[in-house]
């Protein structure tokens, strides 16, 4: 991945490919931000001026090359938008820094070195920049020829050196040191969401799960298809039963020590979603590889948790599962056993993820965890409610969802509490079953939590985070945010669990 360097050499002097400023809306015109002082001296004073006559006004997606004059060691600056600038003696916001940040990157794919001198007045402003950048520099090319001459792939940024970060102090080289680990998961994430699902298969997902827990002293605990029957496992095999690549349930856990609070992590890998025989028609499936980022956030998160060192114990659970079709499926009608003994109406093999997440949850409820957590894209309903870049968040504890939401808000992650209306709960009443895994159209999202609801373990806090819109980034990329996989929830989750360890939560 792009390395981070923090340097204290200046702008103008720090040998690289590019050196990256920040340019903010002012009252009167584009406005330099501060960092980049050096970098406006070599430009006599005149560089906002310059992007000005340029077209750039300082909003945020903005970027502008410019050849560097004399007395700049990099040869092209890099000028991005910031957006408003703050008010005499404010600071810039840290999402904003981030998407800055991640555009500057983006733009200079293929680059080897690029000094960022964007404004960096504190640790979190570093930590901003440093995320935004690594984030931006993703590039999913694992199935492409590479060979650029051909239109194939170029290489992404190499190396991002942070100025104005001090190198020297130990909160700037923390944060730098988290905002690596965070970001190399949610790369990884990304990556298993972008792979394609006949190659990521749930048994390809657990040897990656597996490989990562030695690497990172993780216990990793597979449950495959033999000891999902044995187990019980009603929901999980269910689902995977008309698939080909058989399911599987795994357990990671990070374990800090004995006296440590204790986070569960649940999240829906669906490696493909086909609908099943209540198969999706054209134009909904081609996506659909994207169903396991639930669990690919999860993943990612506690390899994250394990490699920071966190002071909170953290374990999580992949659902894992294919969806589809064939003589061997579940059909609309089937009753199937859950893990917790209930007993599920299948009335639409499309409703899956709840299947699956409600073995899992029921499964992480036995460990009495402070709190539960999961993960999913569960439900097209969500997309339609919160658009493509904003997660619905639930839980059966008001404190703990305004909790999470509040998480969410400060890492940068766009989220929105929903209700679980109690009296959704009779549209799943099944007159074969204890409860059907379908309800009521109206509000089918929350109809979704409500069903997970129901294989939490009595007591245990639990919030719900249905991903459906934002896992998936399908239109151009923007700030730190590719297209393909974007890795949602990751820096909520992480974030969460520190908040645990921090005695803040739970
Ligand atoms: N994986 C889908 C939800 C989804 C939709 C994720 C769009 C990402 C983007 C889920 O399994 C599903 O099919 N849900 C159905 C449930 C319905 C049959 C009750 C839905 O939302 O339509
Ligand atoms: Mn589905
Ligand atoms: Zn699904």
């Amino acid at each position: 991945m792009t390395a981070l360097t923090l340097s204290t050499a200046g702008a103008a002097t720090l040998r690289a490919d590019a050196v990256v400023v920040g340019v903010a809306k002012g009252a009167k015109g584009p406005v330099i931000a501060p960092g980049a002082e050096a970098v406006d001296t070599a430009f006599d004073g005149k560089l906002a001026s310059v992007l000005d006559t340029l077209g750039a006004s300082g909003a945020e997606g903005e970027a502008i090359k410019l050849p560097s004059p004399a007395g700049l060691k990099a040869p092209v600056v890099l000028a991005v938008g910031l957006g408003a600038a703050p008010e005499k003696g404010g600071a810039y916001g840290a999402e904003a820094l981030r998407r800055a940040a991640g555009t500057a990157a983006r733009t200079l794919t293929g680059a080897k070195k690029a000094a960022f001198a964007l404004p960096i007045g504190s640790p979190e402003d570093a930590a901003a920049v440093a995320e935004g950048a690594l984030l931006g520099a993703y590039a999913f090319t694992a199935y492409q020829g590479g060979d650029s001459a051909k239109g194939g792939a170029k290489a992404p940024l190499g190396e991002v050196a942070l100025l104005g970060a001090k190198p020297r102090d130990k909160a700037y080289k923390a944060v730098a040191e988290r905002a690596v680990a965070l970001a190399e998961e949610i790369n990884r994430a990304r990556d298993l969401i972008n792979t394609p699902p006949n190659d990521l298969t749930p048994e390809a997902f657990a040897a990656v799960a597996s490989a990562a827990g030695k690497e990172h002293g993780i216990k990793v605990q597979i449950l495959d298809e033999k000891a999902l029957v044995k187990g019980g496992f009603g929901g999980i095999l269910g689902v995977g039963q008309g698939s080909a690549n058989p399911p599987r349930l795994v357990k990671l856990s990070y374990t800090h020590g004995k006296n440590a609070k204790h986070l569960a992590l649940v999240g829906k890998g669906i490696t493909y979603d086909s609908g099943g025989i209540s198969l999706k028609p054209a134009g909904h499936n081609e996506t659909m590889k994207c169903d396991m980022s639930g669990a690919a956030a999860v993943f990612a998160a506690v390899v994250a948790a394990a490699r920071l060192g966190l002071p909170v114990n953290v374990t999580g659970w992949l659902a894992l599962a294919e969806n589809m079709p064939s003589g061997t499926a579940t059909r609309p009608g089937d009753v199937l056993r859950m893990y917790s003994g209930k007993t599920v109406e299948v009335l639409n093999t499309d409703a899956e993820g709840r299947l699956v997440l409600g073995d899992a949850l029921w499964k992480a409820s036995e460990e009495k965890p402070d709190a539960i957590v999961d993960v999913a894209t569960l439900t097209g309903a969500m997309v339609l409610a919160l658009g493509n870049r904003t997660f619905g968040v639930m839980a059966n504890d008001d404190a703990f969802r305004t909790a999470v939401h509040e998480t969410a808000e400060e890492v940068g992650e766009q989220s929105w509490p929903m209700p679980l209306p109690a009296e959704l709960r009779k549209g799943m009443d099944s007159p074969t079953a204890d409860i059907a895994n379908m309800g009521e159209r109206m509000g089918s999202g929350l109809v979704a939590g409500l069903f997970l609801q129901e294989f939490v373990g009595e007591g245990i806090t639990w919030a719900h985070l249905d991903i459906a819109g934002p896992a998936f980034h399908e239109g151009a990329p923007y700030g730190y945010t590719p297209k393909g996989g974007t890795g949602s929830s990751v820096r909520t989750l992480v974030r969460l669990a520190e908040r645990m360890g921090e005695g803040d939560l739970g």
